[in-house]
C-alpha cells in the first residue's frame, strides 16, 4: 500500500511561539497586517527604528504561504537576467537583482545581529537547461548570456556545461542561500517581541478608518498613524485604493507544489536548483545530522485551474524518485504565489500612511524581505534606491538611463556591495558551520570558522609560540598546531601549549 504523506509542509514541525487575541483598544505608531515574512520583517525593521508597532495576524503566524514555502533565498528571479535586460534595460535589471541581494545580506545580518538559529547558509544556486530543453541551441545561449550579465552586474556567475546532480548545462550563482523559514520567523518575532513589539493572533483586519486612522480588530480599535498591508494577497484599504491600483486583475494567483523526503546525508550537495522548463521545477536541501531532507517543487498552475491536482503531486514524486532514487518521501504540500503583469514585486505606498507588498511571485523570501526594509525607509522617510523600481502605482519601468550605484552611493547597500560582492568574500561565504578553512585576507593568513548558529570567527592562523600555520580540526572543532602541537579555540584561546598567548584578532 502506498505511503500516506503528511499533507502538512515540512516546516510545520517546527514550533512557533504563540500569541494572543487582540481584547482591548490599543494605540501604536505603526500597525502591520500580516505575520508572514513580509509582515513580520517589517515590523521588525520598525521597531529596530524606534517606532511602536503593532502586528495583527488572522490565524498563527509564519504559516500561509510563508509557511508552505520551499525558502531558496536568491537574487534569481523568475524572470530571466536576459528577460529583465530586454523589458527594463540594464541599469534596472541590475537594481531588481541588487535588490534581491540586498535582502539576502539584511536577512543575514538580521541573524547575527539577533543571534537566530534560522539554519541560514550560503549555498551555490544552479539553474540549468531541462531535459525537454538540453539541446536547444537558444536556451544554451540564453543561459551563456545570464551568466555573462550577472558577470557584468558584479556577480559570481559561470556558464557550467553539467551542474552538479543533474548533468545538465546551466549557470552556477554564487552566494545564494538557504534558510528554515519558521524557525527563522520564530526567531525574528521573539526578537520583535523583545524590542517591544505587540504581536496579536487570531486577530483579523476586518475594517480600515482613516479619520483618524484606525483598524477595526475583533470589535476592538487599533489607533496608529501609519498603516503596512502585508497579507501577501491584498486586502482592501483606505479608500478603496487597492481597488483602483492594486487589483485582483493586476495579479494572477499560480499554485505551486512541493514534496519533500530524506536522502542518505550527503547524497547531493547543498545547493539550491530550478530548471528553464515552463512551469519551473526547484530543489533544495535541509541538512540534517545524520540524513538530509530534499524538497523538491514546481507543476504550478493558475488557481483553480487544474482538476485534478493529486496528478500534480504524483509527476513530482515520480520525478523526484528518478533523480534520486534512494528518496524516502514524507511530505507534501502546496501553496500560492502571485505573478504581477511585468513581473516585478508591488512593494511601497498605496495610499496616504498606507503600504503595502505583493506580487513575489517565488521570490517571497527576499522580496518580502525587501518590503521591510523599503517601507520602513519610506515611514522614515529615507530615499530608497528601488522606491519607483517597485512603486505600486508604476504604469511601465521606464528604460532611462539611471546608475543605481551612483545615484544611490550614499544608501546603506550601495555603500558595501563591492565588499559583499567581492571575490574573498565569496570565499568566506564557502564556509560552511561546523567547518574552518584558512583564506587569505591582505596577503596574511587567516583562520576563519562557523559556528553551528551560522557565526562566522576570525583570527590570525599564525601560531603564537614559534609561527607556523594552524590547520583545522573538524572532529574537534579546534585550530591545532602542526609544528609543536598547540591547540586553540575557534575564537583562539589556548587549549594546551606549548603557546601561551590568544591566536591575534583580525578585523572581520
Ligand atoms: C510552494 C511554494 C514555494 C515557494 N518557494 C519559494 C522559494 O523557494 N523562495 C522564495 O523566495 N519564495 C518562495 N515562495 C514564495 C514565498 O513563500 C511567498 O512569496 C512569501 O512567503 C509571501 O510572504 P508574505 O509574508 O507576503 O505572505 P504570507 O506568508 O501569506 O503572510 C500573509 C499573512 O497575512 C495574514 N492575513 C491575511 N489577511 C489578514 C487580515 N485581514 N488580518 C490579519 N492577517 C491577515 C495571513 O493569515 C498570513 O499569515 C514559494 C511559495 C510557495 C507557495
Ligand atoms: S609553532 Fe605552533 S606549537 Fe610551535
Amino acid at each position: 500500500m502506498a505511503l500516506r504523506l503528511d499533507t502538512q509542509p515540512y516546516w510545520g514541525e517546527t514550533a512557533f511561539p504563540s500569541y494572543s487575541k487582540l481584547d482591548a483598544n490599543v494605540r501604536a505608531d505603526v500597525a502591520v497586517v500580516g505575520g508572514g515574512i513580509t509582515g513580520l520583517t517589517t515590523a521588525f525593521l520598525l521597531a529596530e527604528a524606534g517606532r511602536t508597532v503593532v502586528l495583527l495576524e488572522r490565524g498563527r503566524c509564519a504559516s500561509i504561504d510563508t509557511g508552505h514555502t520551499s525558502a531558496h533565498v536568491t537574487m534569481v528571479t523568475d524572470a530571466r537576467l536576459n528577460e529583465l535586460v530586454d523589458r527594463f534595460g540594464r541599469a534596472h535589471a541590475q537594481a531588481v537583482w541588487d535588490a534581491g541581494f540586498a535582502a539576502i545580506a539584511e536577512i543575514e545580518r538580521l541573524i547575527i545581529e539577533n543571534d537566530l538559529d534560522a539554519q541560514f547558509d550560503w549555498v551555490d544556486g544552479f539553474l540549468h537547461a531541462s531535459l525537454g530543453n538540453k539541446d536547444d541551441a537558444d536556451e544554451l545561449d540564453a543561459l551563456k548570456q545570464d551568466a555573462s550579465l550577472a558577470r557584468e552586474f558584479g556577480f559570481d556567475a559561470e556558464f557550467v556545461e553539467a551542474a552538479p546532480l543533474v548533468g545538465l548545462p546551466g549557470v552556477r550563482f554564487g552566494s545564494q542561500a538557504r534558510l528554515h523559514p519558521r524557525a527563522y520567523l520564530a526567531g525574528l518575532a521573539r526578537a520583535f517581541a523583545g524590542r517591544g513589539g505587540r504581536i496579536f493572533e487570531h486577530s483579523e483586519a476586518s475594517e480600515f478608518c482613516d479619520d483618524p486612522m484606525s483598524i477595526k480588530v475583533n470589535g476592538h480599535t487599533i489607533s496608529c498613524a501609519d498603516i503596512v498591508i502585508a497579507t501577501h494577497n491584498p486586502v482592501v484599504g483606505l479608500d478603496n485604493f487597492f481597488s483602483a491600483t492594486m487589483s485582483q486583475t493586476r495579479l494572477a494567483l499560480y499554485t505551486s507544489y512541493v514534496v519533500a523526503g530524506r536522502v542518505p546525508k550527503g547524497a547531493i550537495g547543498d545547493a539550491l536548483w530550478w530548471d528553464t522548463a515552463d512551469p519551473y521545477r526547484y530543489l533544495r536541501v535541509e541538512p540534517h545530522r545524520d540524513f538530509d531532507v530534499v524538497i523538491y517543487g514546481g507543476e504550478d498552475h493558475k488557481t483553480g485551474q487544474v482538476e485534478h491536482t493529486d496528478t500534480c503531486y504524483r509527476n513530482l514524486e515520480a520525478r523526484v524518485k528518478k533523480l534520486l532514487p534512494p528518496i524516502e518521501l514524507t511530505h507534501r504540500w502546496s501553496g500560492q504565489v502571485i505573478e504581477t503583469p511585468d513581473g516585478l514585486p508591488y512593494i511601497g505606498r498605496v495610499a496616504e500612511r498606507q503600504y503595502s507588498a505583493t506580487g513575489f511571485a517565488g521570490n517571497g523570501m527576499t522580496f518580502g524581505t525587501l518590503s521591510g526594509i523599503m517601507i520602513a525607509d519610506a515611514i522614515a522617510g529615507r530615499k530608497n534606491p528601488w522606491a519607483e523600481l517597485f512603486d505600486p502605482g508604476r504604469v511601465a519601468v521606464t528604460r532611462g538611463l539611471w546608475d543605481y550605484v551612483k545615484e544611490n552611493a550614499d544608501y546603506p547597500f550601495y555603500l558595501v556591495r563591492d565588499r559583499l560582492t567581492a571575490p574573498d568574500t565569496y570565499s568566506l561565504r564557502s564556509i560552511r558551520r561546523g567547518e574552518g578553512k584558512i583564506i587569505e585576507r591582505d596577503g596574511a593568513k587567516v583562520a576563519a570558522s562557523r559556528d553551528d548558529r551560522g557565526k562566522l570567527v576570525m583570527r590570525s592562523a599564525t601560531c603564537t609560540h614559534m609561527g607556523c600555520i594552524v590547520k583545522w580540526n573538524s572532529a574537534e572543532q579546534t585550530w591545532d598546531c602542526p609544528c609543536h602541537g598547540s591547540r586553540f579555540t575557534p575564537g583562539g584561546r589556548v587549549i594546551s601549549g606549548p603557546a601561551e598567548s590568544p591566536l591575534a584578532e583580525v578585523e572581520e
